[in-house]
This record gives structure tokens, C-alpha cells and sequence, in this order.
């Protein structure tokens, strides 16, 4: 079982190392781009005001994934996009560092039609560093979300999310504030990548007392 594992993670790798020479095609459109992208599968990525960082990692399996509009948009370092996400932006998008959108999660900075005649919501959307937006999760029009908060899966977040907490359900509402080891900067851990080198070497290591992580 663990042998199976370990298989078919040596198979995602290599096919990671594959993809990093469509990254540039498939960014090509983009007005900036950072070190090692890795784009897995046929996304549409023609975004006219994109920049994205270092790391930035979309994948494009089972529904294409969009990145697309005129707005203003800009992703940080270590950003990863999963399968059918689509974000498009008409004013301004904004994606710190660390954050990871699961598969076929929503965010958008327009209404694009109005309702009883008023004109349509076009606001900008803001994501916070180290957030994690579960899967088939909505950002709607004007929303600020805070740095490592946690959207659970098929959340729909209509208000803003202050720093350190798990909303979830329709409309998103606030489960409980989160509290994370010190030296944590993002709210999904896992043994890919994670930016906080001190607690992936406690994992490894158990002789590392958790006090001694800080
Ligand atoms: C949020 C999540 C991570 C669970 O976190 P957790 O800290 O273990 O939370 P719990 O399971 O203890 O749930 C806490 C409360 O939130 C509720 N809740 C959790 N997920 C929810 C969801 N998606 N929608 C609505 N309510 C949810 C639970 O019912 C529970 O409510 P209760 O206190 O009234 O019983 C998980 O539910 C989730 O949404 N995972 C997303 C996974 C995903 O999208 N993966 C993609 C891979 S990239």
C-alpha cells in the first residue's frame, strides 16, 4: 500500500517536470511571470493585466481552468490553482503568497448584471497570504478574505473573513478562529512544498519537541 503510494507520487512528479515546458506557453499572454511555473493540462490563461510569482502552480485536469479578464490582477509567490477554478476579473483581483484555490472554485470582482434596475456590483476581491479555499467554494464581488483563513467546500463567501478562521456554508459564516503553530504561514499543510520549513522538519524528525518549533 505504501509502496503503491509512493508510485504514484513519483508519477505526479515526473509529470510535473513535464509540464513546466507548457508553463510557458501557456502563459505566454501574461504581463509577468516568476520562477518554476508548472501548468498540468490545457488551462486558459489570457488574463490581460496578470502577474503572477514564483511557484506558481495551475492545474487543468477534469475542467479546464480559467484565468481570464481585464482587471487588474495580481497572484503571489506559491500560489496553486486546481482543476476547473476560474477567476476572472473586469476591476481588480489580488492573491497573496501561499494560497491554494481546490478544484472548480469560483472568484469573481463582477456581477456582471444587475438587479431591479440598479446597475451591476463590480468590486475588487481581495485573498489573503496562506488562505485555502475549499473545493467548488465562491468569492463573490467586493470580498476581502484574510491571511491563512480556511473556506470549507462549497462555501459561498458573501462578506469579508478576518485572519485565522474557517467559515463555511451558504452564505459563508464564520465556523471558529484557527490557531496554528508559530512559524505557520499557510492554513493547508502538507509535505509538498509547505513553506514552513521548521514544521516539516518536525514531521520528519520526532525528536523535535513541538515547543522547540517556534
Ligand atoms: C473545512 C474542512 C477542512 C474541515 O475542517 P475541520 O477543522 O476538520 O472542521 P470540522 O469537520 O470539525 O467542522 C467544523 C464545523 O464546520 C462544518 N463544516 C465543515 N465543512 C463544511 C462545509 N464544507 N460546509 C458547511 N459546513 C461545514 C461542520 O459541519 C462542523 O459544524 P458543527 O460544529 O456544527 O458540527 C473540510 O470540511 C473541508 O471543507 N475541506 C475541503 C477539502 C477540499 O476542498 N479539498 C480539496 C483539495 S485541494
Amino acid at each position: 500500500m505504501d509502496f503503491e503510494r509512493r508510485r504514484i507520487e513519483a508519477q505526479w512528479i515526473a509529470a510535473e517536470y513535464r509540464q513546466r515546458a507548457r508553463a510557458k506557453w501557456s502563459l505566454r499572454k501574461l504581463k509577468k511571470v516568476g520562477a518554476r511555473p508548472i501548468v498540468l493540462g490545457r488551462a486558459t490563461i489570457d488574463a490581460s493585466d496578470l502577474e503572477v510569482g514564483d511557484d506558481f502552480k495551475v492545474w487543468s485536469g477534469h475542467r479546464r481552468t480559467l484565468v481570464s479578464g481585464w482587471g487588474r490582477m495580481r497572484i503571489g509567490d506559491r500560489v496553486f490553482l486546481n482543476a476547473g477554478s476560474v477567476v476572472i476579473s473586469v476591476l481588480e483581483i489580488t492573491i497573496g503568497d501561499d494560497v491554494a484555490l481546490a478544484s472548480d472554485v469560483y472568484v469573481i470582482d463582477s456581477n456582471s448584471h444587475g438587479v431591479e434596475g440598479r446597475p451591476h456590483v463590480e468590486a475588487p476581491v481581495r485573498i489573503g497570504d496562506g488562505t485555502w479555499v475549499g473545493a467548488r467554494a465562491m468569492i463573490l464581488p467586493g470580498v476581502t478574505i484574510g491571511k491563512r483563513v480556511v473556506v470549507a467546500a462549497g462555501s459561498v463567501v458573501t462578506r469579508d473573513v478576518p485572519d485565522d478562521s474557517l467559515v463555511a456554508g451558504n452564505p459563508a459564516r464564520l465556523i471558529r478562529t484557527l490557531d496554528y503553530p508559530a512559524g505557520c504561514r499557510r492554513a493547508w499543510h502538507d509535505e509538498f512544498g509547505c513553506p514552513c520549513p521548521k514544521l516539516a522538519l518536525a514531521e520528519e524528525d520526532e525528536e523535535i519537541a513541538p515547543e522547540e518549533i517556534a
